[in-house]
């Protein structure tokens, strides 16, 4: 595996190779677990040169103290990334991805006015601008996202779609623990205690869910995902959605199968966690 911290190397590297192979990119801020290295295992699998960007983008984070927070295990991470047979990993400094703080501001309508857009203003612009940069860098067929994270999905194929930017976009699903718990870089963050009281997200998600299949309205499965929290002193619900799949907007009312999403986002001590399903 060859590891680049500039982005002329990395370039260099790419501009040498034969030009046959596919090159898929999965961006990532490191901190790695099971569902990162499973998007690097589809991209093996589907024949690309796995490129893997490792990056705490401080332009997407609203918080400072979660920017702080947030885990930073590189060499473990490209370790984990060289069994999971990665071609190359990008790991480059805040300096050598913004050179100056970007200027420029991207928005996505609708998206920046539901769930995380509402709730974290300016996330959805700092993920675009990493991601464009990242595209604009490696210059990749194909890039891997996780539904863990569905409305950054939704921003992406936005983002590809407005700037036509030549890149297919993979969606690979949610990997949990045994427990249910979403895999997730923030779990790090919980005390033991927390940990053992997280696989309540999915236990809420998989309540409205059933709730759904029973034939009972998306306004009785969201009263029901409140009540559960409600009745849960460790949690502070932030929201609870149900919504297009696709365009996270808020659904009526259930839409065609694999369609609608039940999407939430919970505070348990001082992390924030965010999971979805979809029905
Ligand atoms: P990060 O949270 O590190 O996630 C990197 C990728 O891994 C994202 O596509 C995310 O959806 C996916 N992922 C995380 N947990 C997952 C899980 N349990 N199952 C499947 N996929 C999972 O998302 C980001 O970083 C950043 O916003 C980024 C896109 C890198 C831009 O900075």
């Amino acid at each position: 595996m060859n590891r680049f911290d500039t982005i002329t190397a990395l370039r260099q590297h790419l501009d040498s190779l034969p030009t046959d192979r596919p090159v898929g990119l999965v961006p990532t801020m490191g901190a790695l677990h099971e569902g990162h290295l499973t998007l690097i295992e589809t991209a093996r699998q589907a024949g690309d040169l796995v490129v893997a960007s490792i990056f705490v983008n401080p332009v997407q984070f609203n918080n400072p103290d979660d920017l702080a927070r947030y885990p930073r295990t590189l060499e473990e991470d490209c370790r984990m990334l060289e069994a999971a047979g990665c071609d190359i990993v990008f790991a480059p400094s805040v300096t050598e991805m913004y050179p100056n703080p970007p200027a420029m501001r991207l928005s996505f309508g609708d998206l920046e006015t539901v769930m995380e857009g509402a709730h974290r203003p300016g996330h959805f612009n700092g993920v675009g601008i990493v991601v464009a940069k990242l595209f604009n860098i490696v210059q990749p067929q194909r890039a891997y996202f996780g539904q863990k994270d569905l409305q950054q999905v939704a921003v992406i194929r936005q983002l590809i779609r407005e700037l036509s930017f030549p890149v297919e976009l993979v969606r690979c699903p949610t990997v949990r623990e045994p427990n249910g718990l979403a895999m997730s870089s923030r779990n790090r963050n919980l005390t033991p205690e927390e940990r053992e009281l997280a696989p309540a997200l999915h236990e809420a998600l998989t309540l409205a869910h059933d709730l759904l299949s029973e034939g009972q309205s998306t306004a009785q499965a969201k009263a029901a995902v409140t009540g559960f929290f409600s009745n849960n002193p460790n949690f502070r619900l932030e929201y609870v959605d149900i919504a297009n799949a696709d365009t996270l907007q808020p659904a009526g009312e259930v839409l065609a199968p694999g369609q609608t999403a039940i999407c939430l986002a919970v505070h348990l001590g001082k992390v924030r966690l965010i999971d979805n399903v979809v029905f």
